[in-house]
Formats: C-alpha cells, sequence, structure tokens
C-alpha cells in the first residue's frame, strides 16, 4: 500500500522523486512554458504534445543538485471523466517507477473537476495503488520488475483526501481480484476459491460480520442442482458452492445476491475448444474473483446492504463421466435442459445459482460472467455487457459503472429469440444460433430469475486483458469490483 498524502503545496525537491503534471489541452502550450521554459515548451510542441487524453511528455531536470523526471500527462479540454481520472493517476505511478523513483509528485491543480472532491480522491487512489500492481510472483527476483514508488503527494484540493481510504480499500480488493484470475488454473481449483473465501472471512472476522458456507457435492444434490453438477461431472475436482455473507452493523438498505461465474477452467468438454481458444479459460472465474474481492471491500468500508457472494465453482473438462450432448438436465427450479454444446457450461452452472439466490429472497440479483465470446464480438474487449428487463435497475448499474470507470453497455433481452432456445425433447436447450449470442445466454438464465430483480453482466471482454488500457496491464483486470462498491454506496 502506498502512502499518499494530499495537499495544496508542493514539496521541496529530493533525491529519487519524480514528478508529474496533468496539463489540459487548453493550457498547453502557455502553461508548460510559463512552469519549465521556454526550451521545454518547445521541446514538447516539437514532440507534439498538446494536452490530449493520453499523451505523454517526459524530461529530466536538474534541481537544487538532484535529477527529477518530469512527465506531463494530457487530461484534454473537459473535466476528466472517472476512468480517465483513474488512469492518470495510473500512467503516472507507471512512469515514476520506469524512472526509478521512490516519491511521487502529481500535480493535478489544472483538472477541472465533475465529481465530488472525495469521488476525485477515491478514483485517483484506486489509479495510483493499480499502477503498482505487478503479478510476478513466479518468476525469477531477477526478473521482477516491482514499483519503486513508495510515497505519492498528490497537488489538488485537499478535500479530496476524504476519498483516499476508499479508493486504496477498493483498490486493495481489485488487486486480489487480479491475482485470482492470474493465477493459473492447476493452483486456483474450486477448492482454492472455497479457501480463498474462507481466508477472507477470517481477515474479515475482527472489522465485520460476515460468514462463509461451502455447498458440498451432496449438499447441492440435496438442493437438487443438476445443471451446475453435471458441469462438474467430468472433473477430478470436487465442485465447491460458495456463498459468503456479509451483514451490516447498521440497518441495512436492501439485500443484495452477486453471483459470480466460477469455471476455474474450461476446456469446452466434449464440445472441445481448439487449442488456441483454450487458451486463457484460466479466466473463466473472473465473475467468482469480482463477487468474492467485491464482498471483502464492502465489508471494509462496512456498506449499508446485506451482500451475498454466491460461486458455483467447478472445472469443465472432457473425462469417462462428463457430461454429453444430447443429454437431458434437471435444474433445482425443475425446469429441463438438452444440452447441444458443453462449452456453453456457464449458463448450467448459473441457472442453479440464480434459483438458490432467488430463494434467499433478495432485494437485488446481478451475475457477473465471462459468458460467451460473442459479448467481445458485440461490444469488443473493454466494455461489458448488460443485460436486464429491469429498466430501473440498469439505470443503476450503468451510473455506477460511470462514476466507478469501467465502461459498460446495454444489450436487449428481446422476448422472440427465446424460440431459439426451443428443444423438441426438454424444457429449453442450452444455446441459440450463432447471432445474438450473447443475448440468447441472457435469455436463457432469464428462465432462472421469475420474479426477481435481476441484471446480468457479461465480462467476457474486460475480464482478462490482452492489449492494456486504462488501468489494466495485461492479465486479469479486477473488473467489475469498483463498479459494484459505486452501486453499493
Ligand atoms: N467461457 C466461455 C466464454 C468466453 C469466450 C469467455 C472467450 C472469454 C473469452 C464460455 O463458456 C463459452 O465457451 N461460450 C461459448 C458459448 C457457445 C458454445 C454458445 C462461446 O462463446 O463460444
Ligand atoms: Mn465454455
Ligand atoms: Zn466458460
Amino acid at each position: 500500500m502506498l502512502t499518499i498524502d494530499w495537499t495544496s503545496e508542493e514539496p521541496a525537491p529530493a533525491a529519487l522523486q519524480a514528478l508529474a503534471v496533468a496539463v489540459a489541452s487548453g493550457d498547453c502550450p502557455t502553461t508548460v512554458e510559463r512552469r519549465f521554459g521556454a526550451a521545454v515548451g518547445q521541446a514538447a510542441a516539437a514532440a507534439r504534445f498538446t494536452g490530449r487524453p493520453g499523451e505523454q511528455f517526459r524530461f529530466t531536470r536538474e534541481r537544487d543538485q538532484t535529477l527529477q523526471t518530469v512527465v506531463l500527462l494530457g487530461i484534454g479540454p473537459d473535466a476528466p471523466p472517472a476512468g480517465r481520472l483513474r488512469s492518470v493517476a495510473y500512467e503516472a505511478v507507471r512512469a515514476a517507477s520506469q524512472a526509478g523513483a521512490e516519491q511521487l509528485v502529481l500535480d493535478l491543480r489544472a483538472v477541472p473537476g465533475d465529481a465530488t472532491a472525495a469521488q476525485r480522491g477515491n478514483l485517483v487512489a484506486q489509479g495510483l495503488e493499480l499502477g503498482t500492481y505487478r503479478y510476478d510472483r513466479y518468476i525469477a527476483e531477477a526478473r521482477r520488475k516491482p514499483s519503486t514508488v513508495r510515497r505519492v503527494t498528490v497537488l489538488g484540493e485537499p478535500a479530496a483526501a476524504e476519498g483516499l481510504s476508499r479508493g486504496q480499500h477498493i483498490a486493495a480488493s481489485v488487486m486480489k481480484a487480479r491475482d485470482l484470475v492470474n493465477g493459473p488454473a492447476n493452483l486456483v481449483t474450486p477448492t482454492h476459491l472455497a479457501e480463498f473465501a474462507a481466508g477472507l472471512a477470517r481477515d474479515l472476522a475482527s472489522t465485520a460480520d460476515v460468514t462463509l458456507k461451502v455447498l458440498e457435492r451432496e449438499d447441492c444434490e440435496r438442493l437438487g442442482m443438476g445443471c451446475y453438477l453435471a458441469v462438474a461431472l467430468g472433473s477430478e475436482q470436487p465442485p465447491k458452492f460458495i456463498h459468503l455473507t456479509y451483514t451490516p452493523k447498521a440497518a441495512s438498505k436492501g439485500r443484495v445476491c452477486l453471483i459470480g461465474k466460477g469455471v476455474t477452467f474450461d476446456s469446452g468438454g466434449y464440445s472441445l475448444k481448439p487449442s488456441d481458444a483454450m487458451m486463457g479459460m484460466k479466466m473463466d472465474m473472473g465473475g467468482a474473483a469480482a463477487v468474492l474481492c467485491a464482498l471483502d471491500a464492502a465489508a471494509r468500508l462496512a456498506v449499508p446492504w446485506e451482500v451475498h457472494a454466491i460461486v458455483p465453482a467447478t472445472e469443465n473438462m472432457v473425462s469417462g463421466k462428463a457430461y454429453k450432448l444430447g443429454d437431458v438436465l434437471t435444474a433445482s427450479n425443475g425446469k429441463t435442459v438438452e444440452i447441444d454444446n458443453t462449452d456453453a457450461e456457464g449458463r448450467l452452472t448459473l441457472a442453479d445459482a440464480l434459483v438458490y439466490a432467488g430463494k434467499l429472497g433478495p432485494t437485488y440479483i446481478l451475475d457477473f460472467a465471462t459468458l460467451t465470446g460473442a459479448c467481445i464480438v458485440a461490444l469488443g474487449p473493454h466494455i461489458a455487457g448488460v443485460m436486464s428487463k429491469d429498466d430501473e435497475l440498469t439505470a443503476l448499474w450503468l451510473a455506477a459503472g460511470e462514476r466507478a470507470g469501467e465502461d459498460a453497455w446495454r444489450l436487449p433481452l428481446p422476448e422472440a429469440l427465446k424460440e431459439l432456445l426451443k428443444s423438441p425433447i426438454a424444457d429449453m436447450r442450452n444455446t441459440g444460433d450463432r447471432g445474438g449470442g450473447a443475448i440468447t445466454a441472457g435469455l436463457f438464465l432469464s428462465e432462472f430469475t421469475e420474479g426477481q430483480r435481476w441484471l446480468h453482466v457479461d465480462i467476457a471482454g474486460p475480464a482478462m486483458v490482452r492489449k492494456p488500457f486504462g488501468v489494466n496491464d495485461e492479465g486479469g483486470s479486477g473488473y467489475a469490483v469498483a463498479s459494484i462498491l459505486e452501486l453499493l454506496r
């Protein structure tokens, strides 16, 4: 964890100090010249630095016999949206660490603000902390490049300091989620996820009221979870149905069930994925990581909601015991499903989890799942697909995402496409056609949410990052943790 102060006074130059300055495009190049001299202004202009979002200009200067790395970070003409503010802080820490700095001075005085000061503090703290994140535990010490930054002094309005600790708590939970997603499937098994949840409950015991229940295979059999258990048949790893609960000490605003897809490895089953598509399928528990770690932060921040994190964890594998194409399964609400593709396993695990959550008398049910490649085709790698029949809940979620700086977009759930899920021998089959794959997956889930206020988030794109963007390097992103915390404010 970084030591972060927020002041309005620039600290004295010191050894191993880097300075990052947010520069608005309207102020360029005059402010640069005024502050750093004509030579820097000319060099920045020659390098085409104009203060647009994402632009950077770096130079080194000597001050009081110490060398200081200076980074100019473009923020554009207007108040930056939440995501941009997080990434400016993230980029500043990364640049400072590249220069080997121990202290970063981040000057945000030129940043016009929309959000409240505390919210700016929260977002900046998240970006700073995430800038220090590395997943390097399995490489030799000599190859690791841990962040050198320990202390950050942010220059801006002091009221923002209020949001810092919130942002640091959220970032800590986002990083835990990243560790889980980056963790290889030979280590991050369903049993590991259950132990991770037990670890959270243990660590939170002194701060908050958090309880854990793990349903074993036999418990799930008694509840009739035929869809979830069928997916687990092919694996040597025992399934673990994880249910972690946080109860606020103060009056609760309601009960929120957060369901996370927890397929710790998705081989596709007998509808086997080709090798290229199977590579990376350790990330198929990104929803599980998000809901468990969001509950962690929710408990630390003492949010005024009762929160349930529910994870039907399993692998999807092939073996002589695995479920097969054409099998008919019965879910815990009595509905029957004909399997026409064993690679559409996520929705089967979620079906029984949705029924389970529905019995808890929830105010809202939200599920998070790396559910379909089709959602990536529709929205690209950065944006999650949001599906719900509840306009009000959808508006709440989209607003939370905007405040958190995580991109999401609503997709429709047209009743007419339910046609595609028809089976001649069962209540439904588990896939539709090629077209509208994200939507038919959402429609399948809706069969298990009757009478509930429910929202589905397909995070197949943003859960795992291939090309770095925003506050993300390659690898697990921890997507949805920050938005969930905004929803639960
Ligand atoms: N876990 C995958 C979805 C996925 C694909 C996530 C790529 C991230 C990247 C899911 O279980 C799956 O295999 N979905 C199938 C559904 C199809 C069989 C209807 C898909 O997207 O191809
Ligand atoms: Mn699959
Ligand atoms: Zn999957």
